[in-house]
This record gives C-alpha cells, structure tokens and sequence, in this order.
C-alpha cells in the first residue's frame, strides 16, 4: 500500500468548481489504477470565501495548504468582487497564498497536440514537435522592488525598481536545472544582459551553477530575440528559466503556440516537494455553471502534480497519454472544437480521459 498523499483541494469560483470536479475523478482513477492513495480536504478561497469568511485567504484554509503535500486549485475570481476594496478582492488571495506558501517559482508546459495544431495561428509545421516549459521567477524583480512617484523637472516622474540577489537567482536557476534534468536536458537562459545589471548577475549565477550540472546543454538568449525564435523555431526549446516579468510576457507568448487557455497547465513551487497546481486560465464567469469549460487545463495540472510533487511518472504519463488518445479520437469541448454543434460537455470529457486511464 503506498503512503497516503495529502492534497488540499480548492475549486473556488465560476469554472473552478466544474475543471476539478473532473480532476477529482481523475484522482480517483489514479488509485484504482496505480494503488497510490490520496486524501482530499476541501478549502474555500477567492470570491466564494470572501462571502463567507469576509476574506479571500481564511487562516482554516491556510492551515489546510500547509498541513497538506500539494495542493489543487481551479479559479478565482469574478465581476461580483471586482469593485471591491483591494483586501476584499479574490486576486490579492492569489498573491497572498504564494507568498505564505513560499511559492517562488511558476513553470508553464506549452505542449502542442498533434491533432490541435491546426488550432494555433503558427504552421503546423513551425509547431511540430513543440513541448517546452517555462520557468518563471515569482517573488522578485520589478513587480516587488519599491515604487513611486516625484516630482521632477518635466512634469510627474515614476520609479519602479528591479531588485534581484544571489540568493534569489541562485534557487530558481537550481530549479530550472533539475527540471531540464528531467526532460530533455536543455536549458535557455533567458536574460537581458546587455543592458541591465540584474541580468549581468543571473547571467554570473548561471554560469557558476552550470558546471555542476554537466550533462544539461546551456544557452543564454537575450529577452528578445527570445521571443523571435519562439515564434520561428518553438521546437528547439525544452526548458527556459528567466525572471519574473520577462517570464511573464514569454509564457503567455509560449501558451499562445498551443491554441486553447482551456489546455494549459501549471505548477507552483518553492523549497522541497510542495507545490500548487493550477490551469493557466481564470474563471471564465462568461462561461460558468453550463459545463462548457475544457477541463484539460485542470487536469494536467494534477498529472504536473503527481509527476513534480510526488514522482508518480506513471501516473501523470497515463493522464496525459489518455488526454491525447480523447483528442486523437476527435473529442472537443467547445473552446477547441472546429464545429461547435459536436462539443461535448465538461463532465463528458472529464469521463473519456478516466476511462482512457
Ligand atoms: P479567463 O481565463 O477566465 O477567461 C478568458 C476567456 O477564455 C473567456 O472567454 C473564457 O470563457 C475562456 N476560458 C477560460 N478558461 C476556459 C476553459 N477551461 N474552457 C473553455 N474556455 C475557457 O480570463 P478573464 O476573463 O480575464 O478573467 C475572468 C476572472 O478570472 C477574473 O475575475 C480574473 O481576475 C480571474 N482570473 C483568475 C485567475 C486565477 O485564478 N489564477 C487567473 C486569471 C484570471
Ligand atoms: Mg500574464
């Protein structure tokens, strides 16, 4: 009998609540299937707990995530809260959840499926072939270094600052190497270290760090002309690392190759095992309580979950597998499907993956 996982399971709001109803019956396949074992415990968090507890992140639902080995979390958000005062929105949630949990680090699979690649705007033939991740830098850089306003000679000026130290650099970059190391042992640095000091340092960081992992191939590409050869050869990548905000513009141009947000998984992670898994998209209020969301996105973020949290190969690789086989089969729910009239509903993909486990 394998040891019990403990995972903490928040659906939160609009689509949340249907993507991990299917992720759960997922889970339940994996146990019967592969003999792992899991405990679930439900939390409430984002807009539904701001109703109910009158905050996005209750204390019980912190002590939930920490007490657990990995966590599971659908969407938040939605127009209802949007005019709210900052600590009463579902976002500030977000941002408070990683920083509790020390989630330092947000990788992004873009992998393109064969059978979808007619979805995406690039040629098929650009896109062949095309599985890479991106590893993101969470807590640093210029979305948390000090910010404000003065007064200057022309007019009102705006100081924003990117702070990044050994240290910080330094864990993710370990990270990225691990993760290569599992893959296909390539790794593209991504930095912009012509004119920017704290990239001269995460250029250094790499460098010192490199030898110690021989058998992954580095290359240092400039922020740039990144996003040109992600455009004109996406193939060639396996894992990039980079900062926090170039991270954030490259992933979202490397989910773009893929076609559908309703395909796209990914993981959250800091020190250690523990991670919080969670689809790229938010909570489609546009969308909710119809079953009309794709819940593939949710789905392999459990697979991402089981092979990084807890080394179950077997297991992610089946979900994905049997994710691919559905698609091969022609099955679409609506965000993919060519011809809308032959969609099928959120549990009824949910249902052809677990009996494709
Ligand atoms: P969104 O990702 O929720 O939706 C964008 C578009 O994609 C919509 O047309 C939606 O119907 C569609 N879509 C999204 N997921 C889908 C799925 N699984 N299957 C089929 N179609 C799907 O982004 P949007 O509209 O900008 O934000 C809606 C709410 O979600 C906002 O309150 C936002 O703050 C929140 N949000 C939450 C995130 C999170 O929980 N991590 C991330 C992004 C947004
Ligand atoms: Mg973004």
């Amino acid at each position: 009998m394998a040891e019990v996982k403990k995972i903490a399971v928040i659906a939160g709001d609009g689509i949340g609540p249907e993507v991990v109803a299917e992720a759960e019956k997922v889970m339940k396949r994996v146990e019967e299937v592969f003999g792992y074992a899991f405990e679930t415990e439900h939390a409430r968090f984002g807009g539904i707990a701001i109703d109910e507890d009158g905050t996005p992140l209750p204390e019980e639902t912190l002590r939930i995530c920490k007490s657990a080995d990995a966590v599971l979390l659908g969407a938040v958000g939605g127009p209802k809260w949007d005019s709210n005062p900052k600590e009463l929105r579902p976002e500030t949630g977000l941002l408070a959840i990683r920083k509790e949990l020390g989630l330092f680090s947000n990788l992004r699979p873009a992998v393109v499926f064969d059978c979808l690649k007619d979805a995406s705007t690039l040629k098929p033939e650009v896109l062949e072939g095309t599985d890479l991740m991106v590893v993101r830098e969470l807590t640093g850089g210029i979305y948390f270094g000090e910010k404000f306003r003065r007064e200057g000679q022309h007019g009102q000026e705006a100081v924003d600052t990117c702070v990044y130290n050994e240290t910080e650099v330094e864990r993710i970059v370990r990270q990225a190497f691990e993760v290569a190391g599992k893959r296909r042992k390539k790794l593209a640095s991504v930095d912009k270290a012509n004119v920017l000091e704290t990239s001269r340092l995460w250029r250094e960081v790499v460098n010192r760090i490199a030898p110690e992992y021989p058998e992954i191939e580095v290359e240092h590409v400039l922020v740039d002309n990144c996003a040109m050869q992600l455009l004109r050869r996406p193939a060639s990548f396996d894992v990039i690392v980079t900062e926090n905000m170039f991270g954030d513009i490259l992933s979202d141009e490397a989910a773009m190759l893929t076609g559908s947000i309703g395909m796209l998984s990914s993981a959250s992670l800091g020190e250690g095992s523990f991670g919080l898994y969670e689809p790229v998209h938010g909570s489609a209020p546009d969308i909710a309580g119809q079953q009309l969301a794709n819940p593939i996105a949710t789905i392999l973020s459990l697979a991402l979950m089981f092979r990084m949290t807890f080394g179950y190969s077997d297991a992610a690789d089946a979900i994905e597998k049997a994710v691919a086989e559905v698609l091969d089969a022609g099955h679409r729910t609506s965000d993919i499907a060519v011809d809308k009239s032959t969609a099928i509903e959120t549990s009824a993909m949910g249902d052809l993956i677990v009996s494709a486990i």
